[in-house]
């Protein structure tokens, strides 16, 4: 498989799923002259030895990508590594795990049992990285139970190995000049910026600032029905001086994008 591909294979099953994410390229491309460039995928996961952030970079791995750097989210209890192309037509793969061993042992009892369920042949295909669960549904009831503890982990749960955002290269665009206006666009336009640490994270300080919009909830089907939970986003970027890496505190608040709303 062609990792041009496997990318445009998940483009499409995020943007099917998520229509949303459509609207607002949509949205963008009606004031843009120039064509939209990724600047990075991010994926999620666990960090059980099966489905771990090396396992899920082992076809980026053999089709050209590099590994860069390993990142640490103490509060969120995960950890990432991102990956590079020397063409740098393609995006940055950004994989986080969640670390299990940090949970309570009933949510990791119930983790394990999950991820050893897995039929290996569902992992030994790179499409897996977006053919959603590769394990048995989950009940809306153990989805609730696993929130109460990480709202990661529950999305990983529902939603398996789907690209959990795309990011538009505000660099690269023309008509959008940086994020605070693309955010403002955005907003009259009915869409919710995440505010988690402000709107615009990082600064040019740094070399890269990011913001994001939430995830809108869609329709799930779980072992006992259909519910309505959050889905995607999307992640606009903006990098200063060809910095070409993440920011680990900026990374931080992206992550509650996912988050669902506390009532
Ligand atoms: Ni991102």
């Amino acid at each position: 498989m062609k990792i041009s591909d496997l990318l445009n294979h998940m483009w499409k099953t995020y943007t099917s799923l998520n229509p949303h994410i459509k609207e607002v390229l949509d949205l963008i491309e009606s004031k843009e002259n120039s064509k939209i460039i990724n600047d990075h995928i991010a994926l999620r996961t666990f960090n059980h030895n099966r489905v771990n952030k090396n396992k899920l970079a082992e076809f980026f791995i053999s089709s050209g990508y590099n590994f860069v750097e390993n990142l640490h989210f103490e509060k969120k209890r995960l950890d990432a590594s991102y990956y590079i192309h020397p063409d740098n037509k393609l995006p940055r793969i950004f994989i986080s795990e969640l670390r299990i061993q940090d949970f309570s042992s009933e949510f990791q009892s119930k983790i394990n049992a999950i991820i050893n369920g897995i039929d290996e042949k569902k992992l030994s295909d790179p499409k897996f990285l977006t053919n959603g669960i590769p394990w048995e549904k989950i009940s809306y009831l153990d989805y609730k139970k696993i929130q109460e503890e990480s709202d990661y982990a529950a999305w990983v749960l529902s939603h398996g190995y789907i690209a959990n955002h795309f990011t538009v290269s505000v660099t690269d665009c023309t008509f959008f000049k940086n994020l605070k206006q693309i955010n403002l666009f955005l907003k009259q336009n009915g869409f919710e910026i995440n505010s988690s640490g402000g709107e615009v994270k990082g600064s040019s300080k740094v070399g890269l600032e990011q913001s994001s919009i939430m995830a809108k909830n869609i329709r799930v089907k779980f072992s006992d029905g259909y519910y309505e939970i959050p889905g995607c986003y999307y992640e606009f970027a903006f990098r200063y001086n060809g910095f070409d890496g993440f920011i680990t505190n900026s990374a931080n608040h992206i992550f509650e994008s996912t988050n669902e709303k506390k009532a």
